[in-house]
C-alpha cells in the first residue's frame, strides 16, 4: 500500500511566517491544516496580514507578504493555543517590529519555558511584560525595529531557540550568532537562505554554531512545496514495524532533511527492514523520498544525547517500540523531553507501566524492558499530548491490545485524519 502523510509541522510554522515577512507573493503547496498551524495563521492575521485558510488537500496557497516592518499592533491577544513553536518563533518575530502584541496558549503552552528566548531576546532590546507566572505565558512583548546584535550560547540544542533568534535578527536587522551543543532542525537557515538571507552553519569544537551575518532590509517570496512530515510518518512507520499495517508499505514525500532522520536509524538497528528512496528535486529547499518498510522480529537499543535533537519528537515511538521488542532498550540524554506539551518522560513511563510493561524512569530518560508478542491492555493517557495520545493509538492498533487513550482527540493539533489513517491501515492488513 502507498501513503502519504499531512506537511511537515515545523516547516509549514517557519514558511508561514516568512512568506507573511516577505515582499511580494509566496506560492506554498503541502502546508500542513492542523491544528498548531491554525493557530499561528491567526496570529498572523491578528498582526495584520492577509493569509487565505490553509486548504486540506495541499493545494497552493498565495499568501500577500507585508514586508519586514509591515506588521501590525493586534487588537487582541494572540493565542497560539498548543504552538510552542508558533509562540517562540513569534516571539522572536515581533520582539524586532515596532509593535507591542500579547502571547498567550493554551494549559500546556502556559506551562512550558519561555525564558529560554526572552532572555536572549531582552539582551537584544526587546522588553517582555510577565502577565503570568514568571517565565510562562502569557506575555506582553514591545518590540524595537533596530536591535542589537547578538551572540548567545544556547545551553540546549533546540530548533525553536535558535529559530527564534534568527527571527529577531530578521525583524531587528541585527547580526546573530547562536552556538547549541548539538545541531538542531535548521528548516530556518534553509528557509532563510531561500528567500534571500545568508545564514551559515558550521560544526565548532562545542557543538554547532549558526550566524546571520547581514540581515538584509527586505527579503523574497517563497516558491515552496512542503515535504511529508517525518515525525507524522514516525506513527505509522511504527505501525508498520509492529506490522499493523501488513508485509509492505510505502509512505511518499516525506522529508529527509539529515537533522530530522535519526528515527530511521533507530528502526533499522532495532530490526525493521527500511529503504529510502531519495526524490529530492533539483533546486531544492529541502530533501524528500519515499520510505518503504516492512515489519521485522524487534530488537532492543540504545538512544543517547548526541541522537536526541534528530529525533526529539519521536522518543516516545523509541519507548513503544521497545516494549515490544527483545531486550532492555536504553533512552538517556532526553531531559528536553519533560518541556514538551506534557512532561513525555513521566507520561511514556505512567502509561507503559499502566500496560504491564517494567520500565525504569531516569531524570534524562528511561528503560524499557521488552518482551516480544506480549499481550497488553489497560487503560492510557493522552496528557492532553497529541504525540503522546497517537503513540499508544498505534501500540493498539499495532499488537491488537486492548488499550484506551483516553482522550486522544488531541492528534488534530499535528495530524489531522490521524485515527482514520491507522484504522484504515490496520483494517488492511487484518
Ligand atoms: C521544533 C523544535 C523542537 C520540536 C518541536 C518543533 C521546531 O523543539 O520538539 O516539536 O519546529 O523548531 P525544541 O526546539 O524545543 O527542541
Amino acid at each position: 500500500m502507498r501513503i502519504r502523510v499531512p506537511g511537515d509541522k515545523s516547516i509549514s510554522q517557519r514558511a508561514l511566517i516568512l512568506s507573511a515577512l516577505g515582499s511580494g507573493t509566496s506560492r506554498l503547496k503541502g502546508l500542513l491544516c492542523s491544528g498548531d498551524t491554525e493557530s499561528t495563521l491567526s496570529a498572523l492575521r491578528g498582526l495584520g496580514v492577509r493569509i487565505p485558510d490553509i486548504p486540506r488537500d495541499g493545494s497552493e496557497v498565495l499568501i500577500e507578504g507585508v514586508g519586514l516592518g509591515g506588521l501590525k499592533t493586534p487588537t487582541h491577544a494572540l493565542d497560539l493555543g498548543n504552538s510552542g513553536t508558533g509562540a517562540r518563533l513569534l516571539l522572536g518575530t515581533l520582539s524586532g517590529s515596532s509593535l507591542s502584541a500579547t502571547i498567550d496558549g493554551d494549559a500546556s503552552l502556559r506551562m512550558r519555558p519561555m525564558a529560554r528566548v526572552t532572555e536572549p531576546l531582552e539582551l537584544m532590546g526587546a522588553r517582555f511584560q510577565q502577565l503570568g507566572e514568571v517565565g510562562r505565558l502569557p506575555l506582553t512583548v514591545r518590540g524595537c525595529s533596530r536591535l542589537k546584535p547578538l551572540e548567545w550560547n544556547s545551553p540546549v540544542a533546540s530548533g525553536q531557540i535558535k529559530s527564534s533568534l534568527l527571527l529577531a535578527g530578521l525583524t531587528g536587522h541585527a547580526r546573530i550568532v547562536v552556538t547549541e551543543p548539538l545541531e538542531s532542525r535548521d528548516h530556518t537557515e534553509r528557509l532563510f537562505n531561500a528567500v534571500g538571507t545568508t545564514v551559515i552553519g558550521e560544526e565548532i569544537d562545542t557543538g554547532w554554531r549558526v550566524e546571520m551575518p547581514h540581515p538584509p532590509d527586505e527579503i523574497g517570496p517563497l516558491d515552496f512545496t512542503v515535504p511529508g512530515d517525518i515525525s507524522s510518518a514516525a506513527f505509522v512507520l511504527t505501525l508498520a514495524a509492529l506490522g499493523g499495517a501488513g508485509k509492505e508499505l510505502t509512505i511518499e514525500s516525506v522529508g529527509l532533511n539529515r537533522t530530522r532522520t535519526a528515527f530511521l536509524d533507530v528502526l533499522s538497528r532495532m530490526g525493521v527492514d527500511i529503504e529510502v528512496h531519495d526524490r529530492t528535486p533539483e533546486g531544492f529547499i529541502e530533501p524528500r523520498g519515499d520510505l518503504v518498510v516492512r515489519p521485522g522480529d524487534l530488537r532492543a537499543t540504545s538512544v543517547g544525547a548526541a541522537e536526541i535533537p534528530s529525533l526529539i519528537d519521536e522518543i516516545p515511538l523509541v519507548a513503544v517500540l521497545g516494549a515490544c521488542a527483545e531486550g532492555e532498550t536504553k533512552i538517556t540524554g532526553a531531559e528536553e523531553l519533560r518541556s514538551k506539551e506534557s512532561d513525555r518522560i513521566s507520561a511514556v513511563t505512567e502509561n507503559l507501566r499502566a500496560l504491564g510493561v517494567v520500565v525504569e524512569e531516569l531524570d534524562d530518560g528511561l528503560i524499557v524492558q521488552g518482551v516480544p508478542g506480549r499481550k497488553l491492555s489497560g487503560l492510557v493517557n493522552a496528557f492532553h499530548d497529541h504525540r503522546i495520545a497517537m503513540s499508544f493509538s498505534v501500540l493498539a492498533g499495532a499488537t491488537g491490545a486492548s488499550i484506551h487513550v483516553a482522550d486522544s482527540r488531541v492528534s488534530d493539533v499535528s495530524f489531522p485524519g490521524f485515527d482514520r489513517l491507522i484504522q484504515k491501515l490496520t483494517e488492511k492488513a487484518g
